[in-house]
């Protein structure tokens, strides 16, 4: 039997409470001052913002500038096409790159991109980044994602948290998948979860009830035992010393052990965005509520996550186990939608404004100076 391919990191269990509210899906933009600078107005106080064309829209980056501009703040929309410099300089920069690094692998052009961004961080040590570029690779990758999730059980003994047992799979083989899904203890029903924690595949999981479905395994991927957690999902938001905590629907509760049932395909995201509405995720009306989790874990697993991760920008997937009441992690995710976390501006510009009070005035770009042509500022994310 060769379980050379195959590893696994066990849980342990405890509990929770304290119900976020369910707030809607925008962001409260606080009153401007009155004589608020306008935005094309030189600022001695410059965030860039390196994302995607969908993110831009999506977390309404243009909202988020007029905030700043009243607190004499330029947001720039970094081109990733144009010499990073000519667009600079940079108090901080914020930036999701998932796509452009998971691209970086297979493709030259997106190779590039990252290779110019690295370089201009390394020129400009004065500029902070959110958040640094391996920290978040760690997170594209799910054999590395969970390997910190396990660790967490340990640093933060004590505090009843957990992650559920999971195998690294890079093989087909059912029977060398069964041996150790045996020997490593790991409960049906199954989930399993693609090793790349990034882009639309990413979502498509599968529920395996038992060893004839393990055949529908495609490595290389994760497959961890599923955790009966009366369909709940807690989503932790950080923003620097923040977090805040929003409840969506998730997947309901299954008979636990191995029973003769299809494996079951499903994607991620018709089942725990807000507006999910799933059979899978329909619990029956007898089901009684769970306590969520408990604050005192939450600030533990979020100061831990911050110290270990060095991000400010993350979620984290949390669910209380039904039978133990244990918080168990899930997911963790790079600079997530703060959908429903009206708050997240005022969170975001505050701790913007935080890191700059630390530093000491931007000083000029000593780069070569860019072309008349290039001078001119680019808008608008790289596309993704
Ligand atoms: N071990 C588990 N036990 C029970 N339910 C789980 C487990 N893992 C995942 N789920 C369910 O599957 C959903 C998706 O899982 P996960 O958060 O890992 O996927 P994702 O696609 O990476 O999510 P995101 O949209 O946050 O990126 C969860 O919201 C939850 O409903
Ligand atoms: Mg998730």
């Amino acid at each position: 039997m060769d379980l050379t391919e195959l590893s696994i990191m066990t849980a342990m269990s405890p509990p929770a409470r304290d119900p976020p509210p369910s707030p809607p899906f925008c962001f409260i933009i606080p009153e401007l001052p009155k004589l608020c600078s306008s935005r094309n107005q030189m600022a001695s106080r410059r965030v860039g913002f390196c994302l995607s064309e969908k993110k831009i829209k999506r977390m309404n980056l243009s909202a988020f500038a007029d905030l700043c501009a009243g607190h004499g703040i330029d947001v720039v929309e970094i081109n990733l096409s144009q010499p990073v410099a000519s667009q600079g300089p940079f108090n901080v920069i914020v930036h999701k790159l998932s796509d452009v690094i998971v691209e970086a692998k297979h493709d030259s052009q997106s190779e590039q991109l990252l290779s110019n961004f690295q370089s201009y961080i390394s020129a400009h040590p004065q500029t902070v980044l959110l958040d640094p570029l391996p920290a978040m690779t760690q997170l594209l990758d799910r054999f590395v994602s969970y390997r910190i999730m396990s660790q967490l059980q340990t640093t933060l003994k004590g505090r009843s948290i957990c992650c559920p047992p999971y195998l690294e799979i890079n093989t087909r083989d059912p029977s060398v998948i069964q041996s150790a899904v045996r020997s490593r203890q790991l409960s049906y029903p199954l989930i399993c979860k693609t090793r790349v924690a990034h882009g639309s595949r990413s979502h498509e999981m599968s529920l395996i009830f038992s060893k004839a479905g393990l055949c529908d395994v495609h490595p290389p991927c994760v497959l961890q035992s599923f955790v009966n957690h009366g369909a709940v999902l807690h989503k932790v938001f950080v923003v620097g010393d923040d977090h805040f905590t929003v409840e969506r629907p998730s997947l309901k509760n299954f008979p636990p052990g191995p029973c003769d049932r299809s494996t079951i395909f499903f994607n991620s995201h018709d089942v725990s965005k807000p507006e999910s509405s799933s059979h899978l995720t329909a619990l029956d009306d007898t089901m009684p509520r769970l306590p969520p989790p408990s604050d005192d874990a939450m600030v533990a697993l979020v100061r831990q996550l911050r110290a270990e991760l060095g991000m400010s920008l993350f979620g984290v997937d949390v669910i209380v186990n039904l039978h133990t009441h244990t918080l168990t992690i899930i997911d963790i995710n790079i600079f997530p939608g703060y959908e429903g976390v009206p708050q997240f501006f005022s969170s975001l510009l505050n701790y913007i404004e935080s890191i700059m009070e630390k530093q000491g005035p931007l000083l000029p770009d000593r780069s070569p100076q860019p072309s008349q042509h290039e001078e001119q500022r680019p808008t608008g994310g790289y596309k993704s």
